[in-house]
């Protein structure tokens, strides 16, 4: 924006939103590639603070990137309170932050921004693109609920760390007639529950695109009891909800902020004891462990690519797009798109279907 256009295009990247196992992959990733090009990287640290707030934004050298790839978490940092637009009430309001972080990009001669991030984030990226902003898109999140790319960076680690927590429960479970109900995170998409829970061979597994009824659960505890198997795992997506009821919230939406989702678990084991369950039932809740740890390999290449695309985004001057896994190869697409696609499990998808087929109960036909 600030430099002529002979000089060499410079970037602004920043992670935002909650963090993702491959952040850093994709950090690497897109340094690597764009330096190559001739592009100058520079980095927002915590989200947006950096860029409107105290937090700084800093030149990435390549001792930066250095031996990031095996890290969780992001080296620059990330926040779920840097949203520019949480207290903008309207339109106009929102131009007129727009604006602003548009100078603010001006004055730090930084002419595009990279923004790794989820649904919120893109959202934010949509609303600066439209105020003029070059702005390129990398999907980051364990939710997998960005609709418009057939995978997220750290979606697949935070399966994979359910999938275990499942196995350890399982012989625990089995030791002591129990029923273990593992909540995993998710918000509203039920992938990370789908997927561990058929990994780790859940009896049921309750996800919230589909509402559930206590007493089938139930009815499957017992199924398994007559055939002298006292003991059951319930994988439950922390936004699934009964029929008829709504997401457990333990903190409402706020300034730009979702809810904060949590109790599905207990409230399912209350159901499970109004409906004659009469085993020990215990709830794990996994938490932010799913977003800790290494991220897996599948996570590290997926953002690598998706960092290598944002680079070449950059270097052709092609802004306004999320990079995206679309029939397995990386492609682009506006930010409109990106924002307008469902992410969420279909009910009656490929996924839903295989683990009906194998027993597992979905707490409704
Ligand atoms: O969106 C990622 C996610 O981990 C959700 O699965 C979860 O509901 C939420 O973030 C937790 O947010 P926080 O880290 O702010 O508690």
């Amino acid at each position: 924006m600030s430099e002529p256009k002979s000089a060499a295009l410079h970037v602004g990247l920043l992670t935002g939103g909650g963090d993702a196992p491959g952040l850093n992959a994709a950090v690497r990733a897109f340094f690597h590639a764009a330096t190559r090009r001739g592009l100058r990287v520079s980095a927002s640290r915590f989200g947006f603070e950096g860029l409107l707030g105290r937090a700084g934004v800093f030149s990435v050298r390549v001792e930066d990137v250095r031996g990031i790839l095996p890290r969780g978490g992001s080296i620059l940092g990330c926040s779920t309170k840097s949203n520019p637009f949480a207290l903008a009430v309207d339109r106009a309001a929102k131009l007129d932050v727009a604006a602003s972080v548009k100078r603010r990009l001006i004055d730090l001669g930084i002419d595009a921004l990279v923004l790794a991030g989820g649904d919120g984030t893109m959202g934010i990226a949509r609303m600066l693109a439209e105020a003029g902003v070059s702005c390129v898109g990398i999907p980051k999140t364990i939710d997998g609920d960005l609709g418009g790319t057939e995978r997220t960076c750290g979606l697949d680690t935070a399966v994979e760390t359910a999938a275990h927590a499942v196995d350890a429960l399982h012989s625990t479970a089995e030791s002591h007639n129990r029923v273990m109900v593992v909540e995993v995170m998710g918000r509203n998409a039920g992938w990370i529950a789908l997927r561990a829970g058929i990994a780790g061979g859940a009896d049921a597994i309750l996800i919230p695109e589909i509402a559930y009824d206590g007493e089938r659960v139930a009815a499957k505890i017992r199924e398994r009891d007559a055939l002298g198997l006292r003991f059951s795992i319930i994988v439950i997506g922390e936004g699934a909800q009964p029929v008829g009821g709504t997401p457990s919230e333990i903190e409402r939406a706020r300034q730009g902020r979702p809810p904060r989702l949590g109790g599905a678990g207990e409230r399912l084991a209350q159901a499970l004891a109004e409906a004659g369950i009469t085993h020990d039932v215990r709830v794990t809740v996994l938490g932010h462990l799913q977003r800790g740890g290494a991220p897996a390999a599948s996570d590290r290449v997926l953002a690598t690519r998706f960092g290598v695309h944002a680079a070449e985004l950059c270097a052709e001057r092609r802004f306004g797009r999320m990079v995206a896994l679309r029939n397995g190869a990386i492609e682009s697409m506006t930010f409109d798109e990106a924002c307008a696609a469902r992410g969420t499990v279909d009910p009656g998808g490929d996924l839903v279907r295989c683990a009906r087929a194998i027993g597992i109960e979905l707490g409704a036909a």
